[in-house]
């Protein structure tokens, strides 16, 4: 739930600089990361899946939506992993942050055709393809550069993935890829197979986010790789690739489960290799793509409190509102997704009698809720500091400018000092963008 560096003793403190002084300096709300944090959960994707697959771990693709900048960027690179682009602007700040276009790989249900022609000047890896519409788009535009691109398709195997349901994507009712059981997966293998602009290295699925099981996983994993067996049965060839994509479980709180690196690739390579072998087919390069495994845990949000209110409920009981200085424009994951985090009093201890406290955003919507029930201390007080952990994915990249509040920063903390490295947007950065 909490980042490595992370301490809470008397105040809640990062790398030995306090919450207070973290407040003082950077202002709140902000979002706080963990760089080391960050870099060690980067890594232990990366040997997980070099440890469990052995000469096939293909490469771990950071899924730079759940939280991409350009220094974040330049750690990619210096970790030495690759990075998960689905839009021309994630691109952008990958190339910004040095990444080698070689350990690129490109995403989306709705590439246009100058996000396409970016990538392939660029000289992005891997195109993952997503659309019968797209195959035609991608090979004109690597035809028109004069280049070979490589694409994986993006399939979907038909999976319930046990998560919520606007975050599961390999059911079949879905607007991403080709679905394998209605034979939409076959149709765009041999529109692939038609142009010579197109190199097909293989297959992609995406089954969902925050899984916690790997059943999921296993069972794409099967489907996938019976349809490598079938194509090597019609083409005489096998396709050397297949990209199992994110979607690791993280903790968000006391109590719950994550899906550990090490838990979940050696789950995937037992699977893939026992289906290997049952269709009689060699090892394929096997990559992955995390986004909120490595990034999520690595960030808490700071915030004020500034106004609290107690409301009288029907049933007679008391509601505590406490209102802090963000709200559902940092973090819209409770809103969309029911999704549940808890919080802490940061800059002090209190032995005071909890209470039962609803924590809520500044935002005009009644569903502004980012806490809906949480026992707090009953003497938290306006000017009180609150963390809130696990933020790191999913939060400041889903951040919006809603009633013009400007969006947080980000603080890196390293070593027990901390910078700015997405800075705090402005009223004038709003006001910027009006004619
Ligand atoms: N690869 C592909 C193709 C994806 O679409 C995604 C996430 C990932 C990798 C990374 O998934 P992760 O490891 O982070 O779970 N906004 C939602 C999550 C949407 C995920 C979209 N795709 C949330 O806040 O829960």
């Amino acid at each position: 739930m909490w980042s490595a560096n992370v301490a809470q003793g008397k105040e809640l403190s990062i790398s030995g600089i306090s919450a207070t002084n973290l407040a003082k300096e950077f202002g709140t709300p902000a979002f706080i990361m963990d760089e080391a944090d960050f870099r060690a959960r980067a890594k232990a994707w990366d040997e997980a899946l070099k440890n469990s697959f052995g000469a096939s771990a293909g490469t771990v693709y950071y899924a730079a939506k759940a939280f991409i900048c350009t220094e974040v960027a330049r750690w990619v690179k210096d970790i030495g992993i690759g990075i998960d682009v689905c839009t021309g602007g994630e691109l952008a700040v990958a190339l910004a942050g040095g990444i080698n276009p070689t350990m690129i790989q490109l995403h989306g249900n709705n590439k246009s055709v100058s996000e396409i022609e970016k990538a392939i000047k660029a000289g992005v890896e891997t195109i993952v393809i997503d659309s019968l519409i797209e195959i035609e788009r991608v090979a004109l535009a690597a035809k028109k550069i004069g280049k070979v691109q490589r694409v994986l398709l993006r399939l979907t195997p038909g999976i319930e993935a046990h998560t919520h349901e606007s975050i599961a994507t390999a059911h079949e009712d879905v607007k991403f890829g080709f679905s394998i059981a209605s034979g939409m997966a076959w149709k765009s293998i041999e529109a692939v197979r038609n142009h010579e602009s197109l190199e097909l290295r293989g297959f992609h699925a995406h089954i969902g986010s925050q899984i916690l099981d790997t059943s999921s996983f296993e069972i794409s994993a099967q489907r996938l790789i019976a349809l490598l067996a079938k194509y090597r049965d019609a083409f005489n060839s096998q396709l050397p690739e297949l990209d199992l994509g994110g979607g690791y479980g993280i903790h968000y709180l006391p109590g719950d489960e994550e899906l550990s690196p090490v838990v979940a690739m050696a789950a995937l390579a037992s699977a893939v290799k026992a289906n290997c072998i049952l269709h009689n087919l060699d090892l394929p390069r096997v990559s992955i793509e995390p986004g909120r495994a490595i990034v999520g845990p690595t960030m808490f949000t700071l915030y004020e409190v500034g106004t609290i209110k107690d409301v009288t409920l029907e049933s007679g009981d008391n509601r505590r509102y406490i209102s802090i200085d963000g709200g559902m424009s940092d973090n819209i994951r409770p809103a969309l997704y029911e999704a549940e985090y808890t919080a802490v009093l940061a800059n002090r201890a209190s032995n005071a009698e909890l209470i039962s406290s609803r924590l809520v955003g500044k935002h005009c919507e009644t569903g502004d809720i980012l806490i809906r029930d949480i026992a707090l201390a009953s003497d938290i007080a306006v000017g009180d500091l609150l963390a809130t952990p696990a933020t790191g994915a999913y939060g400041r990249s889903m951040a919006s400018n809603y009633n013009h509040v400007p969006r947080p920063p980000v603080i890196a903390v390293n070593d027990g000092k901390a910078r700015v490295i997405v800075r705090r947007e402005t009223e004038a950065d709003l006001l910027g963008l009006d004619i």
